[in-house]
């Protein structure tokens, strides 16, 4: 029934209202086709024109698109030009009417908590923390770590190191001492940037105690900033750590922006692979911020008077290119927020809509059906009527939750732009063109200007129509990573070598007979929890450190709000007991290696896993029975023991 109901819906299809193309960019199809054409037939053309447009250059570019994505991968936009990131963000918004408008609107957990930040007032806070940082010693390409709660000191942070040419290296606030340690290590960060408590649900969360942790691990980090979120005294180390208040109490703020090449680092940002170790994802400056710049102004239609609010947190790639890069480029204002969608009541989304007279919405679909799930009540009790555009990143959405987000949030008058796009990607590649194409609720639709994906068997020849296959990319755009930051193999490694010549998203995806994209999910062992990537191997790493596990293997399974949930097939040392306290305990220590999302939902204990005679275990069959597919396992008989697969059936959780 399920089934049926998704299948019909799936057919659906929603032209975007008349009031919206009313006052679109790109206002029809003709249009958009018109405009990828000459931006895949003339790429160099086409970017020079975006380049020259949207960016202030401080010197010109002397090449546009360079690249081989064969044997020496290399990538190259606009070589030879100098900007500087901060300076496109802030000060050539100055001269102008919007010196005075709002750059940030920050709302925090608690109600009473907001703060405006104008782009002259961010302009003075970037410049003084720049000044900070170089006090503390920081230099042009050395590596700042960032591990802070959606406060305004993370966006003055950011910045602050782009603007003298810092690279920045950001941990979400949700990770744990040893996630911080591993990339701090991993970057060769010699400062941290943290805070002393934050908000979670009501709750204060040790923010610095975490970071002590990961700090006595990490000889090289000889300096620590603390900002000082809630008013309470937390450990401070004599000579390392030092409060953001009192460094700039006494900064100036003028500080003139480093000129960087188009092609220095930006910022790293560490992603989860199929591989254990998660990889520094390498940002470059002029090409991922033009290209986070374009999409935000044409997938999202942003206009100036608008206020944008991306829900996502700035320590996943969503919240470097949507809540900062793309928008402040822009000149427009971003909405950053510090808190969950359902506290202190299931509507806080609405109630922020509401206070703010949010224009763009950008969230994902697992908060989309937790709040479908407390019901319509919340939503319908708040003004929504300033909404204009919706758009969902992380997972593909389910068609229920694109009805709802349709119907209830967006009263059928807003497009849902569904964007699809990796950390790797730097911004979205895959999404409708929101004044353009009719939608179909669960489609990521169509190619960005100048993206050319193309759908691979495993034996690298083109799917046909609704067939599926690997989604490769022909050719870069100006947003994708340059390099695994410290592993130069690692890159090729990953992305070029199974489906040679192209990049490999490690995503599958079908394309239907009217040339529109449906994201099938990863094909590789990274599981989707929430819309965050989280590598089987990171997990079953974690779980095997604990003194009990002799053997751990992991897969993903349907999960009514996460979109999939982590199941763990366990097998305990000799004379270990199974017992539920166990499970309490490895559930805490995984918490407490990787990081609350990380926690898996189930844990199966099994004398033995399902491998072939060579030893390798077959995952098919253990993520067939996650699922409850207990009678779609298919040929067992390559196993070399048949009768484990009997006890796992047994014991399902
Ligand atoms: C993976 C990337 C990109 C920012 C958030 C996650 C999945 C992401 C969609 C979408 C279907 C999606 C893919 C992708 N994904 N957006 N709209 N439809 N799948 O970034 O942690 O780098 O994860 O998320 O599987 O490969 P990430």
């Amino acid at each position: 029934m399920a089934e049926m109901k998704s299948m019909m819906v799936e057919n659906r299809v929603f032209n975007p209202s008349p009031e919206f193309v009313a006052k679109a960019r790109v206002n029809s199809l003709e249009q958009y086709k018109e405009m990828y054409k000459r931006s895949v037939e003339n790429p160099n053309e086409f970017w020079a024109q975006m380049a020259e447009e949207n960016l202030t250059w401080f010197k010109k570019w002397e090449t546009v698109e360079e690249y081989s994505f064969t044997d020496d991968i290399y990538i190259r936009y606009f070589a030879g030009g100098k900007l500087n990131v901060s300076y496109n963000c802030l000060d050539r918004h100055l001269d102008g009417p919007r010196k005075n408008k709002a750059a940030i609107i920050w709302q925090g957990e608690p109600l009473e908590d907001s703060k405006t930040y104008t782009y002259q007032q961010l302009h003075n806070e970037v410049c003084k923390f720049a000044n900070v940082l170089k006090s503390q010693g920081v230099k042009r390409g050395d590596r700042v770590g960032i591990y802070l709660p959606m406060i305004p000191e993370l966006v003055i942070a950011m910045l602050a190191c782009t603007r003298i040419g810092a690279i920045h290296c950001i941990v979400f606030g949700g990770f744990s001492a040893e996630a911080i340690r591993d990339r701090m290590l991993d970057a060769k960060a010699e400062i941290l940037i943290t805070n002393n408590f934050g908000y979670r649900s009501g709750k204060f969360l040790g923010s610095k105690d975490v970071a002590d942790a990961a700090m006595a691990q990490c000889p090289d980090i000889k300096k620590c900033i603390v900002v000082k979120r809630v008013d309470k005294e937390c450990n401070m180390v004599e000579g390392r750590d030092v409060y953001w208040d009192d460094l700039m109490a006494t900064a100036s703020n003028k500080c003139e922006p480093e000129a960087m090449d188009s092609e220095d680092p930006l910022f790293i940002l560490y992603t989860s692979g199929s591989t254990g170790k998660p990889k520094g994802a390498m940002h470059t400056t002029a090409g991922y911020h033009l290209y986070a710049m374009m999409t935000v102004k044409y997938f999202f239609d942003i206009r100036d008077e608008d206020v944008y609010f991306c829900t996502a947190d700035i320590g996943w790639v969503t919240g470097h290119s949507y809540c900062v890069y793309g928008p402040l480029g822009l000149g427009a204002t971003s909405l950053i927020f510090e808190g969950v969608p359902n506290y202190p009541a299931p509507d806080r989304f609405w109630q922020i809509v509401e206070k703010y007279g949010v224009n763009i919405l950008y969230t994902a679909p697992t908060a989309i059906r937790a709040m479908m799930k407390d019901g319509d009540q919340w939503p319908k009790g708040r003004d929504l009527s300033s909404l204009r555009l919706l758009a969902s990143v992380g997972e593909p959405i389910n068609p229920e939750a694109w009805m709802w987000y349709y119907t209830v949030i967006g009263k059928e008058k807003c497009p849902i732009v569904d964007t699809w796009w990796q950390t790797e990607t730097g911004g979205h590649l895959i999404a409708p063109m929101p004044g353009a194409h009719p939608m179909k609720p669960g489609s990521a639709v169509n190619p960005f200007f100048g993206v050319v994906p193309v759908l691979l068997t495993a034996e690298g020849k083109e799917a046909g129509v609704n067939e599926g296959g690997h989604l490769c990319m022909k050719k870069p755009w100006p947003g994708i990573m340059r390099g695994v930051y410290g592993d130069p193999n690692r890159f090729k490694e990953t992305y070029f070598v199974q489906q040679p010549g192209h990049y490999f998203s490690g995503d599958g995806a079908r394309k239907d007979e009217d040339g529109y994209y449906w994201l099938l999910g990863r094909v590789d062992d990274v599981i989707n929890v929430s819309g965050h990537r989280m590598g089987t191997a990171e997990v079953e790493s974690a779980l095997v450190a604990h003194a009990t596990v002799a053997e751990a293997a992991v897969v993903g399974f349907p999960h009514d709000i996460k979109g999939e949930g982590i199941y763990a097939y366990v097998t305990l040392k000799e004379g270990v007991e199974g017992t539920d306290e166990l499970k309490k305990e490895l559930v805490a220590h995984v918490r407490k290696e990787i990081g609350p999302i990380a926690s898996p939902d189930k844990i199966q204990f099994t004398p033995g896993m399902p491998k072939t005679r060579s030893g390798k275990i077959m995952r098919r069959i253990l993520r067939k029975i996650a699922a409850g597919a207990v009678d779609e396992l298919g040929d067992t008989s390559t196993l070399a023991d048949s009768t484990v697969v009997d006890n796992l059936v047994a014991n399902r959780q």
